[in-house]
């Protein structure tokens, strides 16, 4: 195993004014037990982009996606420092409605998880909890959430039809429905076509890209040419902390650091 140095590392600060930045965190660290997962990271999001989260498995990629909408304060144990700026607010302070929260920042998993419910029904619940219930404004909403992920021609004469009946493609793209349908800034999407054959891959990829015009995305992917085919940056993570972020085409042609170069050119380790 190689051996890299851990400070050499290389962050772009995006130049662009404080309003093109839709999240960031400052020295971010995350711990699960004794074990620290995240050791300080700091990296800024641009707004309607798409970013990419790359690097070996075991490198903390989702400890970090899923701290950015609090998700891992449902495992025990864990403990988060440093900020997670979202329009002036740290999402990491204690004040935070973690519920109301999630209405901005939404999450999709890597494993399509619709509920065993209708497709209607899948999209409408989150919508109903939060108080909506006016039938027209929902059916709406299914509407142009089922177009935005790109399945709705496939499923408008079916709304009532069983999610689990859908295949993991369009379960998948139910479940970005879902997460789009509350109308969130940021969606974050943990390798989403990870469960997926290659046809469903480049549906779910094509519906990021369209997506982009109207939120930042934040993706996880072990997938390289996933990575460079969709994102406008990309991140490379190591032991927890990011070697290099930079624009995906900088990190795909001239990586600055030794440790990006061997893994997007599989010479890793
Ligand atoms: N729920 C958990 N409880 C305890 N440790 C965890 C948990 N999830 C991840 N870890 C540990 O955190 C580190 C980073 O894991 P993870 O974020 O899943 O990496 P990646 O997504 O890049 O594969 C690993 O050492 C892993 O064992
Ligand atoms: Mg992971």
């Amino acid at each position: 195993m190689k051996e890299y140095n851990l400070d050499d590392t290389h962050i772009v600060q995006l130049n662009e004014t404080e309003q093109n930045i839709a999240l960031a965190t400052d020295d971010l660290h995350v711990w699960y037990g004794s074990n620290e997962a995240i050791k300080g990271v700091s990296l800024q999001f641009e707004k309607n982009k798409i970013t990419s989260l790359i690097g070996p498995s075991g490198c903390g990629k989702s400890t970090y996606l899923r701290s950015l909408n609090r998700m891992n304060d449902e495992i025990d144990g864990t403990s988060i420092t440093g900020k997670i700026l979202y329009k002036n607010t740290d999402l990491n302070s204690k004040a935070v409605d973690v519920f109301e929260m999630r209405k901005h920042v939404g999450m999709v998993f890597q494993r399509p998880n619709p509920f065993s419910k209708s497709i209607y029904e899948n999209i409408t619940f989150a919508l109903k909890r939060h108080g909506k219930k006016d039938k027209k404004e929902l059916d709406e909403i299914v509407e142009t959430s089922l177009k935005q992920a790109a399945l709705w021609d496939q499923v408008k004469d079916n709304l009532n039809k069983s999610a689990l009946a859908l295949s993991g493609g369009q379960q998948q793209r139910l479940c970005i429905a879902r997460a789009i349908a509350m109308k969130p800034d940021i969606l974050l999407l943990d390798e989403p076509a990870s469960a997926l054959d290659p046809i469903s891959t480049s549906k779910v990829e094509e519906t990021l890209i369209n997506l982009k015009e109207d939120y930042t995305i934040v993706i996880v992917t072990h997938n390289m040419q996933q990575a460079s085919r969709i994102s406008d940056y990309t991140a490379f993570f190591y032991m927890g902390k990011v070697f290099e972020y930079d624009k995906t085409r900088k990190i795909f042609t001239r990586p600055k650091i030794q440790a990006t170069d061997d893994y997007v050119s599989g010479h890793f380790g």
